[in-house]
């Protein structure tokens, strides 16, 4: 299995400090960064896009960024987040006419590739892509907001997918993104999660090496 990670989702920075705060959770321990994209199409909000991850390289951010696109479509938009300096582009399958089409183009780019499940989509999706993935994003919410509540069926379905990756790849990395705090945090690790997308119970707090510490005492040595 792979290594457990905290990924601190910006959606829920203080834009106007934005590469203070990035550089500030760096420092407090993060381990990647969750770079969350809206267009008031795919979701019903508008937040960041290439040019800002672009001034985050530029003001020395070098962390892994995975790019959560929730946009539709994605495929014109994969080059600029590339060259921006994605690490990883994750996208919905329902956002693209070509699921198989998107992940060639992304790796033909040299990119990681994540896929992200809505709450009500099925794991019928990843039948026959699974194995081209290095990601997969079980989210936890409805996209399209941050400091939402965490679904408690997710937890099943983290358990079903955690199954299905053991049994094909296990280098395959497990994500959940929405919703998560102290209270639900070792549900989502037992259930087989090893990357935490964590926005507002980060940035909402005064100190985020506390949060993130306490966080990380919470994994297995
Ligand atoms: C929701 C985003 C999440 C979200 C996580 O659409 O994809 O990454 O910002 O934030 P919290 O932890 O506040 O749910
Ligand atoms: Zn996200």
């Amino acid at each position: 299995m792979n290594k457990f990670l905290i990924a601190p989702s910006i959606l829920s920075a203080d834009f106007a400090k934005l590469g203070e705060e990035v550089l500030c959770v760096i420092s407090a321990g993060a381990d990647m960064l969750h770079f969350d994209v809206m267009d008031n199409h795919y979701v019903p909000n508008l937040s960041i896009g290439p040019m800002v991850l672009k001034s985050l390289r530029n003001y020395g951010v070098t962390v892994p960024v995975d790019v959560h696109l929730m946009i539709k479509p994605i495929d014109g938009l994969i080059s600029d987040f590339v060259d921006a300096g994605a690490h990883c582009i994750s996208f919905h399958p329902e956002a693209t006419e070509n699921i198989d089409r998107s992940i060639q183009l992304i790796r033909k780019h040299g990119c990681g590739v994540g896929l992200v499940l809505n709450p009500g989509t099925t794991l019928e999706c990843l039948k026959y892509v699974i194995n081209k993935v290095d990601v997969i994003t079980l989210m936890s919410v409805n996209p399209g907001f941050g400091g939402q509540v965490f679904l408690p069926e997710t937890l099943n379905k983290i358990r079903q997918t955690r199954k299905l990756i053991n049994a094909i790849d296990d280098t395959i990395s497990l994500a959940v993104d929405g919703g998560i705090n102290f209270g639900n945090f070792n549900a989502v690790r037992e259930s087989g999660a090893n990357i935490f997308i964590i926005g507002s119970a980060i940035f909402n707090s005064t100190n985020y090496h506390d949060v993130i510490c306490r966080f990380r005492s919470m994994l297995p040595q």
